[in-house]
């Protein structure tokens, strides 16, 4: 799964860019201020119908003008190329297509284009709260386990429910939801401890290539181990109602990341915990590749420069070994595109969003 060509209009400062990228390595240069991020934040945005920031439009629509317009030709696994659009505007409704046909949920993109991405707010999945742990897993089983996406829809319409009860209604009105809730929850949960329990070794292996240090994920399911969710949620009736709000279920999971019985944060500098975030990352990609047969499309936003040879090197293999295709931008980019010259890499360079690309020796690799 690759994306053959993108098109970006109005996007921030990038006014009109048709890229042709390459199905593995793009590296995209520039100072800073002249576009990168944002045409990383475009592919995104197709991916999701929306930006990583939110969902505000406003930021991301050019100033003095109502909207933007974003385009791709994917390249899928069956071969096949399929097209994804996306206009989203200040005065009229947003579209999403797909084929050139409308299309009502974003989700479907993601379906078709498979993203990760990596920045300065990757930080987030140590750091940040346990809901960062919990998009993680998500990502992983919406892309793998075909009924995730459904069972996470319906779960979060009764939790919203079962809450509205907590609020407005007395005690029978909350039990009515319990029993879909726990349903569902329980599967959720169930999911989410495979899924972990399948990638732990795969982000160990490739955690063990950027330093010595291996760690466990304690995954805990958002309610009293020994317990049903149904018991749960009957037993904590009355602390909810005092609440307001439901405090069992997946909703409340937490993934801690551990070496030795410490959070992993007390023992790895931030340099390691930068390789330990690309290790769960690319972890992902990995797992997905393996069970789906699918690859998802990488973006790495500024990649640290203070990284050394060697670590840049397994990166990069790691990212090889994948078959992935990778978007990757920084200010220099000269010991990168050293170590991928001699893949099929295109390199791109972006001055006051116009982006050119430049001439790479290994082009006739590409064709
Ligand atoms: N809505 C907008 N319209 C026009 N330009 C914008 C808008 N929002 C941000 N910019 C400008 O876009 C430029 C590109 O930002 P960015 O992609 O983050 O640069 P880089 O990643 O290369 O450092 C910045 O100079 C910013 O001021
Ligand atoms: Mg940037």
């Amino acid at each position: 799964m690759s994306i053959k060509t993108l098109s970006i209009y109005t996007f921030r400062n990038l006014t009109e860019v048709h890229l042709t990228l390459s199905p593995f390595f793009n590296l995209i240069s520039g100072e800073n201020g002249a576009g990168k991020s944002s045409i990383l934040e475009a592919v995104y945005f197709l991916s999701h119908g929306r930006s990583f920031r939110g969902h505000v439009l406003e930021p991301l629509i050019q100033f003095n003008q109502q909207k933007t317009i974003l385009q791709a030709l994917i390249e899928t696994t069956s071969q096949n190329e399929v097209s994804l659009g996306v206009m989203k505007s200040l005065v009229e409704e947003g579209q999403i297509k797909i084929g050139g046909e409308l299309c009502r949920s974003a989700a479907e993109l993601a379906v078709l284009l498979p993203v990760q991405l990596l920045n300065a707010d990757s930080f987030d999945l140590l750091n940040g709260g346990p809901a960062f742990r919990r998009q993680w897993m998500d990502w992983g089983l919406f892309h793998v386990e075909p009924s995730y996406g459904d069972l996470w829809r319906q779960y979060n319409r009764v939790l919203k429910q079962r809450n509205a009860a907590l609020k407005r209604e007395g005690a029978a009105v909350v039990r009515c939801w319990d029993e879909e809730l726990a349903q569902i929850g329980e599967k959720m949960a169930l999911h989410r401890a495979y899924y972990i329990e399948q990638i732990m070794p795969l982000c160990n292996d490739i955690f063990g290539r950027f330093c010595d240090f291996s760690f466990y994920f304690q995954y805990e399911r958002g309610w009293d181990a020994d317990k049903l969710l149904l018991d749960a949620l009957q037993g904590g009736l009355a602390r909810d109602q005092h609440l307001g709000y439901t405090s069992a279920g997946p909703h409340r999971a937490e993934l801690r990341l551990t070496i030795e019985d410490k959070p992993v944060q007390t023992i790895l500098s931030r340099g390691q915990q930068k390789w330990l975030i690309y290790s769960l990352k690319l972890a992902q990609g990995l797992l997905l590749k393996q069970q789906t047969g699918k690859s998802c499309v990488y973006l790495l936003d500024d990649v640290p420069a203070e990284w050394d040879d060697q670590r840049q090197k397994t990166l990069i293999a790691v990212l090889q070994d994948m078959a992935s295709q990778v978007l990757i931008t920084g200010i220099d980019l000269s010991y990168l595109h050293e170590l991928t010259a001699n893949l099929p890499t295109k390199m791109f360079h972006v001055e006051h969003g116009v982006v050119m690309e430049a001439y790479a020796a290994n082009a006739e690799n590409l064709n």
